[in-house]
This record gives C-alpha cells, sequence and structure tokens, in this order.
C-alpha cells in the first residue's frame, strides 16, 4: 500500500518532534519515498540530521535555501499525501487560515493531496476555540485528523493533547493511501479460539485472543468494506463493523456458511479441529475420576468454502503452525482451494496468540509468496488487504 507513495512528513515545533522520527522510520520500512519537511521551530526540537539519515531524500526547512526555485508547488503537487506530526497550533492555524508563512504550510497550501494532521500541544491550547475552529474548519474541507491522546506533556502535565501514537497515525495513513479499495464489497472475518463443550461450565478451547481477527475486520472497514465480524471474544465491534458472536466450531461453521456469499472471507479464528463428542447434561463430578474424552473432527469450515468457492469470491485462511510453516502452509492452500494462507510461526517471539505484534508470510494460489517482518496485526491486516485486493481486481 504505501510502497512508493510520496509522502512528504510535516515536523513542526513541538517536544512530539521525536516520535516524527519513528513514524518516518515505519515509513520508509513499509517502501514509502518520505520526504521531511521541518519548521524552524522544530529544529530545535529535533536535528535536521536525524531526519536526513532516515529519510528518502535531504530535510527541507526553507522555501529560499532549497536548490529548486519554488520547492513547495513541486513538493505539494508531486506528494502522494502530506502528514503534519506533530501539528503546532500555529501550524493548523495558519493552514487553516490559507496563510503560508514557512515551507511547510506553503506545502499544505500548494497541494491537491490528502493531508493527514496529528496535533499535539497541551491541554490549555488543544481546548482554545481558536485551535477547536481551525481543525473544524480543516475537516469541513475534508483534511483527516489523528486526534491526540490524553497522557503526559512536556513540563511534567498531563491532559489531553499528547501526540498520537506513531503507530496510530501510519494506520490513518493507510487508510487514507488505501482509498476505499474495498468500498461496496462484503467481508465476513471470523476471529477467536472456539470453545467445544465438555459438559455445562468446561470446554476444550486454544489460546487464541482474536487480536488479529478484530484488526483485519477494523482494517477493511476502514477501506470502505460491509464487514461481519463472527467472535468468540467478549470485545466490542471495532467501530462501523457488525458483529456475530458464536461459541463453539459448530456455531461458527452455522454463521460463517450463512454468509458464505460474501465478496471476501477471512478465515482468522483458530477453530478446533476435534471436539468432545456428546456434552455431558450436568457437570462431570470429580468422585467419578477422570472421564475418557473421546472426540470427533468438527466441521473443516475453510476446506467447504473453498469447495463452494463463489466465482470471483477470494478465500483468506490462517495457518498457526510451529514447525514446517512453508510445507504447511503451501499444502493448506492446495488441499483446501483457497486463495490465500496467512501463515504464523506462533512459537517465535512476539508473534501470533495474544501479542499485538505478529510475523507472517503470504502464499497466493498462483505461487506467489512474501514474507511480512514483524509489526502490528493492524500493519499485517493491511498487508492482508492489500494482497486480497490485488485478487479482487484480477
Ligand atoms: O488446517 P488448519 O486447521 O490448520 O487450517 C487453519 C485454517 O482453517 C484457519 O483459517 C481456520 O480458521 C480454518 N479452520 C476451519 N475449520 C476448522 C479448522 C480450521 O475453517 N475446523
Amino acid at each position: 500500500m504505501l510502497a512508493n507513495r510520496r509522502i512528504v512528513l510535516g515536523v513542526t515545533g513541538g517536544i512530539a518532534a521525536y516520535k516524527a522520527v519513528l513514524l518516518c522510520r515505519m515509513l520508509v520500512d513499509a517502501g514509502a519515498h518520505v520526504i521531511p519537511v521541518m519548521t524552524e521551530s522544530a529544529q530545535r526540537f529535533v536535528g535536521r540530521a536525524t531526519f536526513d539519515a532516515l529519510a528518502s531524500e535531504p530535510t527541507r526547512t526553507s522555501i529560499f535555501d532549497d536548490p529548486d526555485p519554488i520547492p513547495h508547488t513541486t513538493l505539494g503537487q508531486t506528494a502522494d499525501l502530506i502528514v503534519v506530526a506533530p501539528a503546532t497550533a500555529r501550524c493548523i492555524g495558519s493552514y487553516a487560515n490559507g496563510i503560508s508563512d514557512d515551507l511547510l504550510t506553503a506545502t499544505l497550501i500548494a497541494t491537491k493531496a490528502p493531508v493527514v494532521v496529528c496535533p499535539a500541544m497541551h491541554t490549555e491550547m488543544w481546548e482554545h476555540p481558536a485551535v477547536q475552529d481551525n481543525l473544524a474548519t480543516l475537516k469541513k474541507r475534508g483534511v483527516h485528523l489523528v486526534a491526540p491522546d490524553e497522557g503526559r506533556l512536556a513540563g511534567g502535565d498531563s491532559g489531553a493533547g499528547r501526540l498520537a501514537a506513531p503507530e496510530a497515525i501510519y494506520e490513518t495513513i493507510e487508510a487514507v493511501l488505501s482509498d476505499g479499495d474495498f468500498q461496496g464489497r462484503t467481508v465476513v472475518v471470523t476471529a477467536g479460539g472456539t470453545r467445544e463443550a465438555i459438559d455445562p461450565v468446561r470446554y476444550v478451547g486454544n489460546r487464541s485472543t482474536g487480536k488479529q481477527g478484530y484488526a483485519v475486520a477494523e482494517a477493511a472497514r476502514a477501506r470502505g468494506a460491509h464487514v461481519t465480524l463472527i467472535s468468540t471474544v467478549s470485545a466490542e465491534a471495532p467501530s462501523g463493523v457488525e458483529i456475530v458472536r458464536v461459541e463453539s466450531a459448530a456455531q461458527m461453521h452455522a454463521a460463517v456458511l450463512e454468509r458464505s456469499d460474501a465478496d471476501v472471507i477471512v478465515m482468522t479464528a483458530a477453530v478446533a479441529d476435534f471436539r468432545p463428542v456428546g456434552v455431558a447434561e450436568s457437570k462431570i463430578k470429580k468422585d467419578a475420576g477422570p472421564p475418557k474424552l473421546e472426540l470427533e473432527p468438527t466441521p473443516d469450515i475453510l476446506a467447504e468454502l473453498g469447495a463452494e468457492k463463489k466465482p470471483g469470491q477470494v478465500i483468506v485462511g490462517f495457518a498457526a503452525e510451529t514447525e514446517d510453516l512453508v510445507s504447511h502452509a503451501q499444502s493448506k492452500l492446495e488441499r483446501k482451494n483457497v486463495d490465500v494462507i496467512v501463515a504464523n510461526d506462533v512459537s517465535a517471539p512476539q508473534v501470533g496468540f495474544a501479542h499485538d505484534t505478529n510475523e507472517v508470510t503470504i502464499f497466493v494460489s498462483d505461487g506467489c509468496q512474501r514474507h511480512v517482518s514483524l509489526r502490528s496485526k493492524r500493519q499485517i491486516a493491511e498487508e492482508v488487504l492489500n494482497t486480497v485486493a490485488q485478487i479482487l481486481v484480477g
């Protein structure tokens, strides 16, 4: 999604300027072409050399000391996106009022590219009606805002106005650049581990927390899809996502098959492969000694979807493996007749169940495979959806 996209990274003078360094690195790592533009006061917080070293081009700081006689129009015309992080009250005020008092505001006024503004300032400034009015003006004009968090501010103060996390800013940039590529598509996502009842209080389960499935649902929604999330976990649904709560593989099977005409089905859930034969009607008593658990296979939802795949439909399976990742994933792709298998080695550090990060290899039925190094589950979700989007457009 971000590969080769030209992103102007505007950095203004706040203590949060150091977080723009991390954002710069994340964007460059994702393949974006990043051009930093720093204001005079930003350079009092972070040296331009830091951005020079990390970005794709040397840092720009002034309209007049630039080899290009009109750097603001060149930057504005060629950018795919401009992000300002952190954005001070002064920068927001100038931009909202069309005042080009430095290279950054001149570039913002000279562009037709989407703009993402990430305010950061002390709570008093953030709450001032002048700042809020300026932000409302920008919003009305289609500028994307990443609201600040609450938390520690400069000088030991605490409150609203702290720059949003670089990850949140990155996700907004991805969503904006994806330009609603799932608009009008129906996407079904499953999440969490199923619970297979032994008796009314006990079950056989697994370690899945549903985080990756929720991230896929959220990302698909942000890209314009109508999303149904079939979940075994109690976490709240991402905004705008329809949720269907299930517990067992049988319930998930029924819920997915009811919606099997969706354009895209992403089986992120860790569905149990086996379940106890019959469920004891009342709690099994300890005194009777350990019960013998007889197990039977559950319906393989993914294989069933693959066997009855609709024309143009894209089906994605996940494969959590602890060994022979590549051969297992490839054989799953063929055996289950699906379009994509996202394989992760759940024994690796920071990967898979319960973590906020994941590292995967995406296998596509045309033989292509792509490794996606360790990153947030939301970023992994975006990469999976990028693959799906490519298949959908043929
Ligand atoms: O073959 P394996 O069970 O490892 O494949 C994992 C993939 O298959 C996941 O996408 C999971 O959601 C799906 N699955 C399923 N029904 C099952 C077991 C797994 O749809 N009974």
